[in-house]
């Protein structure tokens, strides 16, 4: 079955109780339990919820994973997962991943003992040389974010096997419908599900789809432990969401790649970070393990200052942290999604005072390009 058909038939298009077209959100926090020796399926929320449960298959289905688990929020998924790992374990993390995973592993998993370095995972043979003695799991993420880096996963899966690493992907970015990482290999995919998932801005939520049975049983004590669970209202909402992900994201990475060929062509512009770009060094890696490029790209300008005007013009774009929505939103990451990565790494990094990252949405391509074109050109406008 064809990826469109799939989010449409999920195992859970039809209420089995009803016959009703929708999963209901069952908004209970717990359940009668007629006979004490035999405990329900359902019991108490934290532990399972039938809304909650519904949108853990599908995503399972549509990662072609074991099992699903949903968050709180993608910051609660990935905080979940990295609670497996246990004092003295060492995770290696890609060096441009999301700033509050950046934040999460620094302040918080550092304390606990968890040792953390990061690589360049664009580059294998430093994912090679950075695995120490008690490396138990690498983290990735492909494409990156904000500079659209690509990672080979399958030459990265490979490296991990070899040592019986876990790997993990945030795959928030491509989505199920462009990249499936646990097909390729990984063991554990995370989404911040806020993003193309939910795909409207109204909901903040985080999945998690792991391979194997007994990762399951790890991440669902943690889940029903931690307590860090999804509310029935929102697991409806991602629901909702994922039966249009596949129509969205056609539409909105068409008009990403109009975008970013129209910003490469732009005298103000100076550098263009998408996939789908020929000029894209991970192209080829790119699209050897995703089914496109995806609609979010970045760029820089030519100076910080058309950068800040840019900012500060845009008119149909939304300024906002956050992506994936059906609105076209523009942020910049160094007060934004990676404020809490220390300047002197930004640098080194790339992330500079002049980078914009833009997630397309589905406004027609004509009207986005007028829009880029006057906050672009404020500067030569105003003169
Ligand atoms: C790639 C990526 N991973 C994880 C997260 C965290 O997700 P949430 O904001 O839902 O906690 C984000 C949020 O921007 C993200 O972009």
């Amino acid at each position: 079955m064809k990826f469109g058909t799939k989010v449409i038939h999920t195992g859970h298009e039809i209420d089995k109780h009803t016959g009703a077209l929708s999963i209901p959100i069952y908004q209970a926090s717990t359940y009668h339990q007629p006979d004490i020796d035999n405990p329900p399926e359902f019991s108490y929320s934290r532990s399972g919820n039938p809304t909650r449960k519904a949108l853990e298959e599908t995503i399972a289905f549509l990662e072609n994973g074991d099992k699903g688990f949903a968050f709180s929020s993608g910051m609660a998924a990935t905080s979940s997962v990295l609670s497996v790992f246990s004092s003295g374990d060492h995770i290696l993390v890609c060096e441009d991943v999301y700033g509050g995973t950046y934040r999460v592993v620094n302040n918080l998993f550092k304390r606990y003992g968890i040792e953390v370095s990061f690589a360049n995972a664009v580059n294998l043979l430093e994912i090679e040389n950075s695995i120490q003695s008690n490396t138990k799991a690498i983290f990735l993420e492909t494409p990156s974010n904000p500079l659209m880096k690509i990672t080979d996963l399958k030459g990265a899966i490979k490296i991990a096997t070899n040592k019986g690493l876990l790997v993990i992907v945030d795959n928030t970015f491509m989505s199920p419908y462009l990249q499936r990482p646990l097909e390729l290999g990984a063991d554990i995919v995370i989404h911040s599900a806020t993003k193309f998932i939910g795909g409207h801005s109204d909901v903040v939520g985080g999945l998690v789809v792991v391979k194997g049975i007994e990762l399951a049983k790890r991440i669902y004590s943690i889940q029903n432990g931690f307590g860090a669970i999804l509310g029935p209202q929102d697991s409806w909402l991602l629901l909702r969401g994922l039966k249009t992900l596949k129509v969205r994201m056609d539409y909105q990475q068409k008009s990403a790649l109009d975008l970013a060929r129209w910003l490469s062509k732009q005298p103000e512009v100076s550098e263009v970070f998408y996939p789908g770009l020929d000029a894209h060094p991970g192209k080829e890696i790119h699209f050897s393990q995703a089914q496109g490029p995806g609609a979010v790209l970045s760029f820089k300008t030519i100076n910080d200052e058309t950068a800040r005007l840019f900012m500060k013009h845009i008119r149909l774009a939304a300024v906002a942290v956050s992506l994936g929505g059906v609105e076209t939103i523009v942020s910049y990451p160094v007060k934004m999604s990676h404020a809490s990565v220390p300047q002197q790494e930004r640098e080194r990094l790339g992330i500079s005072d002049n980078l914009i990252r833009v997630s397309v949405g589905l406004e027609e391509i004509e009207d986005l390009i007028e829009d880029f074109e006057q906050s672009l050109n404020i500067e030569a406008l105003s003169q």
